[in-house]
């Protein structure tokens, strides 16, 4: 080789190093921003940070570190990027910054059975003891306010153990990060441990003097890369490609179907990321969400409901409206009328719908059935000879998970069957008063009690997939639950039949398909995001994809013009239903009434059963509850 071919290869290797290829990344464990599943870095900042860097051509080398660690500007040498990192007036020069991540916000969070009085002027009490992160700002400025009795850990598991165990009064932590900390805690204990959001109060929000959470480089890299990281990360927020989509569909089996979706976004330009708070029936999520709120910290889709749901949420928030799209795609003509109705406020179309839910089902395990010698029950009075001979013979008559909405699920159910259509429609729909308190709601309350005495509500793990894998595992005869339920048995390769699970209209309710209809709403309020979003609810509504979501959830599709042969027997059996009974709209799954109303009833019932208030205080409680719904709902 001659000296200036080997010279010219020397300048060109230095001009193009090769670690210029791959960035170190330092990140810690912040979910839902970045955290590992699987052994991979995910989160809303991860994804932030893999794009700007493959817009800028780069590929990341991420590594995790503890939160003190990684923000710590002396740790680090030159040419590494961190996030999420907090912005404040005393890290500004310690860092380059590349983008904005979020902003943050900090809440006094408290057992919800301690009761004590928290001051609204939070710094005048030395004697509570708070936990905090070591090092964070948020520690820091409690610091500076004036408290004493501060509790320093590494993690918001720690302080959420000494939470528990009353080792501190109240704990300070992002609400995001807080949620998700809970599950992480849910996975470390036994499920006799497990704690939910529910379980916690929001005692009020601590000023906040930073940015936010942010991506930066170290002091000393290289002007050219900052640079070009800048501006791809600018690119990349004013391009929208990213959509950060808030859900509870968190199992294995709800994984596989948003797979789907996932994809197909994918294939349109725009990258998918999850904001999930676990619990069913979206109960989780509706605690957390109040706080991004605040915030205007909106994603930019959210699960949702068919019907008055869409309403409340755009009474709340401003919702884009899809107008355009549904006129294009003629959503009026392939969707089921009364689902392309229930997404429309006031002549707008406010919501993607995903599907259409059975909800009156009664899942049963044969093998009990024929074990005890009585048959299937069909009527309502058969039913509840049924659950006396099945607890006679020594088993769990019924199962359901001891949460709200579980066991509004199963009175609802039951209220359909014992006095029928109307007097439902009088009572969730119209909000009745008279009927609401009516000597039949005193009946059927009464009922219900006697029911419930029969039910094991596995409160030690009360999801739904635990309820239904008590059926599954013959622990349970029966399960009063919609029709997402059946996949998590074909999952268990657990299949329709004799030597499986049966199936049967809740008895009573044959003649009515009670509806649940999931949706997605987009709430307005980026710049530019508008794109993306018109992108997902195009993915949800497109047929292919609309097809085999629904096959993987056990749902019908919103859209008619779907082959029904590719759906299961059961699904074929709620298809059949669909066309020739009654549709109504489920209470429990917020279709039917106002929110405000919902929630009210749930907690009254929740009473009624938990503290066992009797019948006549709960009628009272139901009449100041209905008397207080007012304007545009009645
Ligand atoms: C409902 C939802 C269903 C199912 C269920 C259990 O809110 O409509 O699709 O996911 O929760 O989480």
């Amino acid at each position: 080789m001659n000296w200036i071919v080997f010279l010219l290869l020397i300048t060109l290797s230095v001009s193009v190093p090769a670690e210029a290829e791959t960035m170190k990344v330092i990140t810690s464990d912040e979910p839902p921003y970045s955290y590992q599943r699987e052994g991979i870095q995910d989160g809303y900042a991860t994804a932030l940070v893999q794009t700007t860097l493959k817009e800028a051509g780069w590929k990341a080398d991420i590594e995790e570190y503890p939160f003190p660690r990684m923000q710590c500007p002396s740790v680090w040498p030159r040419n590494i990027m961190i996030y999420p990192l907090l912005r404040h007036s005393g890290n500004e020069d310690d860092f380059l910054w590349i983008g904005k991540i979020t902003d943050r916000q900090v809440t006094l969070f408290r057992r919800r059975e301690d009761t004590r009085v928290f001051p609204e002027d939070y710094g005048s009490t030395e004697s509570m003891r708070i936990g905090a992160i070591r090092d964070t700002p948020a520690a820091e400025q409690l610091r500076k306010d004036g408290y004493k009795s501060l509790e320093l850990v590494g993690t918001d598991i720690q302080n959420i153990r000494k939470l528990m165990l009353r080792r501190i009064d109240f704990l300070a932590c992002d609400e995001l990060i807080f949620a998700h900390a809970i599950e992480e805690f849910n996975h470390e204990v036994s499920a006799s441990e497990s704690i939910q959001m529910q379980d916690f109060e929001q005692v009020m929000t601590l000023p906040v003097n930073d940015d936010g959470y942010y991506i930066a480089m170290t002091q000393g890299s290289d002007p050219e890369t900052v640079k070009s990281f800048q501006e791809s990360f600018r690119k990349m927020i004013t391009q929208g490609t990213i959509v950060e989509v808030a859900h509870w569909w968190t199992n294995t089996v709800e994984e596989a179907m948003l797979a789907l979706y996932r994809d197909a976004l994918r294939e349109r330009g725009y990258i998918w990321n999850d904001y999930t708070v676990t619990g069913g029936a979206g109960t989780g999520m509706e605690l957390v969400f109040a706080s991004r709120e605040e915030a205007f910290n909106y994603p930019h889709a959210m699960q949702s409901y068919a019907g008055p749901s869409i309403r409340d949420a755009s009474l709340r928030f401003n919702l884009l409206s899809l107008n355009r799209m549904a006129e294009q795609e003629q959503w009026s003509k392939v969707l089921y009328p009364f689902v392309n109705n229930a997404i429309q406020v006031d002549g707008k179309y406010l919501a993607v719908p995903v599907n259409i839910q059975r909800v009156n089902w009664l899942w049963l395990n044969p093998r009990i059935f024929n074990a005890v010698g009585i048959e299937i029950p069909e009527t309502p009075e058969a039913f509840r000879n049924a659950v006396i001979a099945l607890n006679a013979a020594g088993y769990n008559a019924l199962v359901m998970g001891d949460e709200d909405w579980q066991i509004s699920t199963f009175f609802e159910n039951l209220l359909l069957a014992l006095e029928g259509e109307s007097f439902y429609t009088s009572c969730f729909i119209r909000m009745d008063t008279d009927s609401l308190c009516s000597e039949r709601m005193a009946r059927t309350l009464r009922e219900f009690r006697f029911l419930m005495q029969y039910v094991d509500r596995k409160s030690d793990d009360p999801s739904w997939t635990e309820a239904a894998g008590a059926i599954a595992e013959g622990h349970a005869a029966m399960y009063v639950m919609g029709d997402w339920v059946k996949n998590t048995f074909h999952k268990r390769g657990i299949s329709y039949g004799e030597n499986g699970y049966l199936c049967i209209a809740f008895p009573g309710t044959g003649e009515v398909f009670l509806n649940n209809t999931d949706v997605f709403i987009f709430p307005e309020h980026r710049e530019r995001s508008r794109e993306s979003q018109e992108a997902l609810a195009s993915v949800i509504m497109n047929p292919e994809v609309q097809e085999q979501f629904n096959r993987l959830k056990g749902s019908i599709p919103a859209r008619m013009d779907m082959n029904p042969d590719s759906f299961d027997n059961v699904t074929k059996a709620s298809m059949e239903a669909l066309a020739t009974s009654t549709v109504l709209p489920s209470f429990t799954y917020r279709q039917a009434s106002p929110e405000e109303f919902r929630k009210g009833f749930l907690r009254i019932l929740s009473d009624y059963i938990r503290s066992e208030e009797s019948v006549e205080k709960t009628i009272e409680k139901i009449r100041t509850l209905s008397e207080s719904i007012t304007g545009e709902y009645r």
